[in-house]
This record gives structure tokens, C-alpha cells and sequence, in this order.
């Protein structure tokens, strides 16, 4: 029997496969979207469809799909084909409530920032406003609007071009950078489900600019320990160079090395599997050298 459920998505209901995709495909950013039509009604509805795709020139895309039940569209595409212009808010947990009341399917014409409780701010270039309680927004305007089906939950593409940068202050450090930590954004998952960033945050240090040497490189007993996860390993081939005889021979005559080894004199059986646990606390602090160095010390 295969560990596999594989599925061929041709076979599958709109909202079996909408499941599927949704839940593996997360967390995901929530874009607020703002556009206005042509009588100049403002309409602002959340979309997790959405992500930046450039830098350099500044893009972003977020997906008004067709209604999967009537194959209908949403007022935020019909107007973004009739005015070319878009304000995106980024939405953190202070806002997550209101945000989701926002996604309600007022009738045309109905101002949710109304409705939800939201703040206008005026744009500079756009005729959009954009959300005050937004930690980052974006004044965009519409490149291109690639519709990806006739049929019901068909996707939309609204490719954004971003034209201006508003940033709360409170959220800067002092170098005036975004600050992830006091973001605290939200991300939509599968079905109702949502995460909050500052819930469990973690950091992994970037790939080195010159390859890792690579998990294959590693000493055989390191691949078959029961103790280092697919992470440990992982974060050890992204070291430089194994270390040399010489590093790990200091390593070995190390007072820290020589007390473990006391420790353990009356269960030497035991002084291997608390070497690893040594390294793995190594490894959760970024000092991935050392922990190298102690891991091969116990094979001379
Ligand atoms: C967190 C969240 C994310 C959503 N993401 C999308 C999305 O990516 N695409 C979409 O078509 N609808 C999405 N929706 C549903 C729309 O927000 C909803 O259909 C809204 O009423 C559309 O409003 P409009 O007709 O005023 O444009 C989402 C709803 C929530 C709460």
C-alpha cells in the first residue's frame, strides 16, 4: 500500500480540490485590497491569493477568483478592470477580526471600511485610499488583469505595480527597517484557520554565499543518528569546509570536551549520545562549526 493519497485533479469537485490546494498551499499573506469603481464607490475586501513577485520593478499580484457556487465575479475585479488602481494593506492580528468581517459579501456599492470599522487614509498618487490601521500599505496601479478561466473558482490575476511605500512608524527599528517581531502579521490556511507569526517564530540563517559542502559530505554516523534531525543535518552541510584534523584534535584535548568525557566515565555507552545532544544545542545557537568539530571529535 502506497503513503501516498494521489490525486488527479481533473477528478475532484471544485471544493475538494479548493481543500486541498489551500490547506498544503499556506500560511498566506492576506493582501486588503482597496478599489474604487467608476461612480467612485470604494470597496475593500481581503485576498490570501496574493504575494510580491518583483523588486525590481516593484510587483504584486492578488487573485479575485470567479464564486466557485455561481460562477459570478467580485466587485473588486470589475473594478480594477474599470479603474486601473489599487491600494494593498497588510493585515497583522490587531486587525484579523475586522479584516475577515471585511471579506462579507456586502452589495455593490457598500463601503466595508464602513462596515468593518476601518480608516480611510487619502493616497498620494492613487485615487484608492488605503487602511490607517495597516501597518505597511501599498498605492498600486493595475498592469494587467490575466483572467485564468471562464469557470466557477477560476482565478484572476491583478498584477500591481507598487508606486508608493506607506510604512507606520511603530513598526521601524531604529535602522529603519521593518520590524518582523513588532509586525505580528496573520496568515490564512486551510478553511477557517489562520496563524499568527509571533505565535512561533523562528530564524534560519541564510544559505552561505559560497555553496555548503552538503548533507552528502557529512561522516556516515552523523546521517544514521537517531538524535540529529533532517534539520541538524541540514543546517551542518551549510558549513564551509569540514574541519581539519588539527580543529578537531583541539577540540578533543578541549577542557569542555575532557569534563563531558568525566561525566560520563561510569556509562561511557552513554557519552556519544550526549556529545549529540551537545552538538544539537550547538547548532539551535548558529555555532554550527563547533558543533562539527565536537561532533568528529568522538571518532578519534
Ligand atoms: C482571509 C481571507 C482571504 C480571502 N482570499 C480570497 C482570495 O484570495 N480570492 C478570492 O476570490 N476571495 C478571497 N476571499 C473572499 C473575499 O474576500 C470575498 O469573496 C469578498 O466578499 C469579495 O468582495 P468583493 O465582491 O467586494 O470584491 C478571502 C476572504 C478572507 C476572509
Amino acid at each position: 500500500m502506497s503513503e501516498f493519497l494521489s490525486l488527479d485533479p481533473d477528478t475532484l469537485s471544485i471544493r475538494e480540490r479548493h481543500g486541498y490546494l489551500l490547506t498544503a498551499v499556506a500560511p498566506r499573506p492576506i493582501a486588503l485590497a482597496t478599489t474604487i469603481d467608476s461612480e467612485g464607490n470604494i470597496n475593500l475586501s481581503p485576498f490570501s491569493f496574493f504575494n510580491v513577485f518583483s523588486s525590481n520593478p516593484p510587483i504584486m499580484i492578488f487573485s479575485p477568483a470567479r464564486r466557485g457556487k455561481d460562477n459570478t465575479t467580485k466587485h473588486t475585479l470589475q473594478n480594477v478592470k474599470d479603474i486601473a488602481e489599487c491600494t494593498i494593506s497588510i493585515v497583522n492580528y490587531p486587525m484579523v477580526e475586522q479584516m475577515s468581517l471585511s471579506s462579507s459579501d456586502y452589495p455593490k456599492g457598500v463601503n466595508e471600511y464602513t462596515k468593518a470599522g476601518f480608516t480611510e487614509i487619502a493616497s498620494d498618487i492613487v485615487k484608492t485610499p488605503r487602511v490607517a490601521e495597516s501597518p505597511v500599505s501599498f498605492e498600486c496601479k493595475v498592469q494587467e488583469v490575466v483572467e485564468l478561466g471562464d469557470q466557477g473558482a477560476a482565478g484572476n490575476l491583478v498584477i500591481c505595480k507598487v508606486v508608493k511605500i506607506h510604512i507606520k512608524k511603530e513598526y521601524l527599528d531604529e535602522k529603519q527597517r521593518l520590524d518582523t517581531q513588532k509586525l505580528d502579521l496573520v496568515g490564512r490556511m486551510g478553511g477557517i484557520w489562520y496563524t499568527r507569526a509571533n505565535g512561533d517564530l523562528f530564524e534560519i540563517p541564510k544559505p552561505l554565499s559560497t555553496p555548503g559542502i552538503g548533507v552528502d559530505q557529512l561522516p556516515k554516523e552523523l546521517l544514521e543518528s537517531h538524535i540529529l534531525t533532517a534539520n541538524d543535518l541540514g543546517r551542518l552541510g551549510n558549513i564551509e569546509a569540514l574541519p581539519t584534523e588539527e580543529e578537531v584534535f583541539k577540540m578533543k584535548s578541549s577542557n569542555e570536551y575532557i569534563s563531558l568525557k568525566k561525566d560520563y566515565e561510569s556509562e561511557p555507552d552513554k557519552f556519544q549520545d550526549a556529545i549529540y545532544h551537545k552538538a544539537k544545542d550547538l547548532l539551535a545557537a548558529g555555532k554550527i562549526e563547533v558543533a562539527l568539530q565536537l561532533l568528529m571529535a568522538i571518532r578519534y
